[in-house]
């Protein structure tokens, strides 16, 4: 069993980031910018906010976290992502999720400007993910298939089964596998006796936040497991979906969680960040 190390490698690419950025700032002076919508209270978004406003500092971005209370209204989120599409100075827009009840997430993921859309959640970005055109790819399924690469794991013709299907991590992840040449399958709440795919998957990404979802009598030897949910137990330990200690001992394979997908998703939008801050160089210079 090997263990896909997303702490290693996204460190690994945080210095090739940073490396790059100083370029940028000597060539052009162009330094990349984030903004960042934070609406309400919820300790996990704000826990993972400050995670994305530190790797930003890591790397020399700049980066302005607009803070907003729970009971905003969606007009006055709509003029803060106005005001950032026109704004020379940032790059990349990200709108943490979930959003209160009263705000219609669809209506402003769609108001982003889509070469802005870092997270890849604007219907465009979507598309082109979909169609394997360039554009914004969502950071969770963008650093599995980067941890992938890491490792020389080629998935082309083989099964992969996606347990979950967000819009977030589960439906690109799926694309991403497609458009590596991977026969794809994907499992959600309704599946019917998830066992029975899963145990005939060379691969299998779960990221659904269900702690010990995945066990070993689930899995066939030698699989390669991709862990991409966080929960925390009654103790306060973060853990993932997977039976770790007795699935591990099955694999080829598997990330740890936390230390796995987690750090990748962070890198992943740093990238992001900085290819389209590059486009928006490229743009000025011509
Ligand atoms: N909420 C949970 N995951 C994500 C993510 O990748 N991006 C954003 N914007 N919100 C999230």
């Amino acid at each position: 069993m090997q263990l896909l190390d997303g702490r290693k490698l996204s460190k690994k690419i945080e210095l090739q980031i940073a490396d790059e950025v100083k370029e940028l700032k000597e060539t052009c002076g162009c330094t990349p910018g984030l903004a960042v919508v934070l609406v309400g209270q919820d300790p996990a978004s704000a826990a993972y906010v400050g995670m994305k406003k530190k790797a930003c500092d890591r790397v020399g971005f700049y980066s302005i976290t607009h803070d907003m209370p729970e009971n905003i209204s969606q007009e006055a989120i709509e003029r803060t992502i106005i005001s950032m599409n026109e704004n020379d100075s940032i790059d990349g827009i990200l709108i943490q999720l979930p959003l209160p009840p009263q705000i219609d997430t669809t209506k402003l993921l769609e108001l982003v400007d889509p070469a802005k859309d870092v997270d890849g959640f604007h219907p465009f970005n979507v598309g082109r993910l979909v169609t394997n055109l360039d554009g914004f790819v969502p950071c969770t399924p963008l650093g599995v298939m980067e941890l992938l690469k890491e490792y020389d794991i080629d998935v082309k013709g083989k099964n992969c089964v996606v347990v979950g299907a967000s819009n977030i991590v589960g439906k690109p992840m799926a694309a991403l596998l497609l458009n590596a040449e991977a026969t794809v399958e994907v499992c959600h709440i309704h599946t019917d006796d998830l066992k029975k795919h899963t145990l005939n998957a060379d691969v299998i990404l779960v990221g659904v936040g269900v702690i010990n979802l995945i066990t070993e009598d689930m899995v066939k030897d030698d699989v390669i497991i991709v862990d991409i949910g966080v929960s925390r137990t009654a103790e306060g330990k973060l853990v993932g979906d997977v039976d770790f200690e007795n699935v591990s001992k099955k694999s080829s394979y598997i990330t740890p969680s936390p230390g796995g997908v987690g750090p990748m998703t962070i890198a992943m939008l740093l990238s992001n960040t900085l290819k389209a801050a590059k486009i928006n160089a490229k743009k000025k210079n011509s």
